[in-house]
Formats: structure tokens, sequence, C-alpha cells
């Protein structure tokens, strides 16, 4: 098959292969994983805990509209799917009848978008007659620790994505406890969402972090919200970031060009802030000293440079996945879907997206 690449859409990882056969099946187990629940096409293959291949589609389309739009990244996928998987048994150097299982991210996510990786998981695993494995997004960004890691249980992961913001506890591989959430919205969402207030282009996160490098973080005070517990909240702090911002406007026309780097330092400082004090009170709440961190904020250095602080600050043990298993990634799929196949949980032809799958709170 000949592999298109338009635009140079395709990012590449390269790997080793030191994959451990440690499972019951005693025999090397090659999962697929597919990912497709917003805005990136991404298609892995996995060799027992091992990552052959990870190849992510991105979709510049979005860029100019400041968010997804829905009907565009359907239409992307699909365009994009073939390609990517093609590129990735290429790069992983494994043929496609022999792969194991096939993985596909069930949700959440947007309908459209899950809907193209799910149709062309269920057409595969007819044609090549393996089994099909579903999977939560939420709980393959958590799992995503356990490529090129060995965590020790329980730990705390703090999910931070576009749409969600969570704190769990991982007593074992499947046994995910939500013990808080974001009450409105996520913080990937108020990186993005600030960054279009400033004329930044989306995805916001990446951006607001490019222009934070030069920035004065404590330029700016903004309101940290008040909310008990483990649950999270950042809707009043967009607020106020607007405000801030429209005030600033009325007097001063180019209150954005002179200040953005301060704003961005200052607004990814109050982020930050938000999350790591909610993850200290889980810390000490649960008295768990093994700390990790999953989703696209996670690829946020100045983050990931707090996080590593608790090490010495905390006495913690800290997980940080590697940038590419941060964002949205066929990995992290591969290895949930690997996990699954060893417990033998497939999953039948006629289950159907779940835009709003809530993670799995099963508590033992
Ligand atoms: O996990 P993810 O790739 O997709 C979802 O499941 O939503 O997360 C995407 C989010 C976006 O809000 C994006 O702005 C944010 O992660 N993000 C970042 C960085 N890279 C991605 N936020 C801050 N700093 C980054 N470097
Ligand atoms: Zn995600």
């Amino acid at each position: 098959m000949q592999i298109k690449n338009p635009n140079n859409i395709f990012r590449r990882f390269i790997f080793n292969d030191n994959s451990v056969m440690c499972n019951k099946f005693n025999k090397n187990i090659i999962i697929l994983g597919i990912e497709s629940s917003c805005d990136d096409t991404s298609i892995a293959v996995s060799k027992n805990n091992d990552i052959l291949s990870n190849i992510v589609a991105d979709q510049k389309v979005h860029k100019k509209y400041g968010g997804v739009v829905p009907e565009l990244a359907s239409r992307e996928h699909q365009k994009n799917i073939i390609p990517t998987l093609a590129l990735a048994l290429k790069e992983a150097q494994v043929k496609i009848n022999e792969i194991d299982g096939i993985a596909f991210t069930r949700g959440p996510g947007l309908m459209g978008s899950l809907l193209v990786g799910a149709s062309f998981a269920k057409s595969l695993s007819i044609a090549l007659s393996k089994p099909l494995i579903e999977i939560n997004h939420m709980e393959a960004h958590v799992l995503a620790n356990f490529i090129d890691h060995h965590p020790n249980f329980p730990f705390i992961c703090l999910t931070v994505s576009g749409g969600h913001t969570q704190l769990v506890l991982v007593k074992d591989v499947q046994t995910i406890q939500l013990l808080g959430e974001t009450l409105d919205d996520s913080a990937g969402e108020t990186f993005d969402k600030c960054a279009k207030l400033l004329g930044l282009n989306y995805p916001g996160g990446p951006e607001i972090e490019k222009e934070a490098i030069s920035g004065d973080e404590t330029k700016f005070k903004f309101t940290t919200p008040k909310v008990d517990g483990l649950n999270f909240s950042f809707s009043g702090l967009k607020t106020n970031i607007r405000r801030v911002i429209e005030n600033n406007l009325k007097t001063d026309e180019n209150f954005i060009s002179k200040y953005k780097k301060d704003l961005c330092a200052s607004i990814q400082y109050t982020i930050i802030h938000i999350l790591m004090e909610k993850l200290k009170i889980a810390i000490e709440t649960y008295n768990i000293k093994n700390i990790a961190i999953s989703g696209g904020v996670a690829a946020n250095e100045k983050f990931r440079s707090q996080i590593k602080l608790l090490e010495t600050q905390q006495n913690c043990r800290v997980l940080i996945p590697k940038k590419e298993y941060s964002t949205d990634n066929g990995a992290m799929i591969a290895i949930a879907g690997y996990y699954k196949y060893q417990s033998q949980q497939f999953t039948k032809l006629s289950t159907d997206v779940k835009p709003r799958y809530r993670l799995n709170t099963y508590i033992k």
C-alpha cells in the first residue's frame, strides 16, 4: 500500500524492541491501538508491554477556528486512518495478520470521531478474525504511565486533558477509583480558551507555554477557585482572565500585544498552581507517595518540573510519561488493550461508542 503523507501530517517515533514476554499465554502478544476520540488520528502497535510504533496524524484544519470542529474532525479521521495504519505497521515491522487483538477508543470523545475509529476497528476485527477490545480514553491516559515504567501500587494520577481534569487512585491496572474531577471546565480547555482570547492558535496549551517562557508570571494575579475536597473548577478563572483583558483593552487597545508574554506566564502559573494544590491535598489525604500525571497538559514543561519537585519536597516517587504518550496517542490504547487481552476482556461487534463514557470507578 502506498503511504500518502499530505502536508507532512505524521509524527513518528522510533523505538527499540526491548519487549519482555511476561504473560500467561507464553507467546508474544501484539496489539493494535486505535485512538480517534478528538482531533488526532493515532495508531500504535505494541508487543507485550512495549510500544513498537506510535503514529499520530495531526489535524491542522482546526487551527483557524480556535477549537475542534467536530464534523471536520470526523472527515479528517476518515482520510487519515488507513495511511496511519499502514505507517504504524511498517514502522513496527509487523504484518497485519500477526496482530492478536484490536483495541479502540470507545469514549469519551466526539461522536463522529469515535465512530470512525470504532467502525475501522470492527472491520479489522471481522476481516482478521481477531478480538476487539474497547478502551476508555481516560483510563488509557492513566495507563500511559505503564509504558517504559513499572509503577508501584497504589498510586495517585492527575489526568489533565482538553476535556477532563481528574484525580484518580490506581490500586492495580484494572482498579481505578475516581477521587475528584472538575465541576465545570477542564484545565486544558482553560489553556485553549485563554489562547483564543489572546489571538493564539489552537491547541492553546503549547502556544501559551511558548509565550510564557519569557513572560513574568507574577505580573497578573488571577482568581483561584475555592472548591472543597478534591474537585476542581476552572470556569471562574476563565471569566476572571477574560474580564482583566476586556477591562484593560478599554483604556489601552494595545494591551494584549504589550503584555502577551506576561499574560501567558501568569495564566500558566495560575492553572498549574490550582492543579498542584489539589494534588498535594490528595497526597496528604491518602498518604500515598507514588504520583503520576497524564493527559495533554502533562506535556507542559513547567507542570512537569513542578511535579518533579515533589520528589524532594514531599519525598514522592514521581512518574511522568514521555510527551508523546501525554497528548492523545494510540500507544496508550494499545497498552490498555494489552492488559485487557491478558484478562480476555473482549468486546462484542454490537458495542456502541460512548461519547460520555464515565471512568470506571470500581472500588475493591
Ligand atoms: O489529552 P489531550 O491530547 O486530548 C484530550 O483528551 O483532550 O489534551 C489536549 C489538551 C489541550 O487542551 C491542549 O491545549 C493541552 O492538552 N496541551 C497543553 C500542552 N500540550 C497540550 N497544555 C499546556 N501545555 C502544553 N505543552
Ligand atoms: Zn486525551
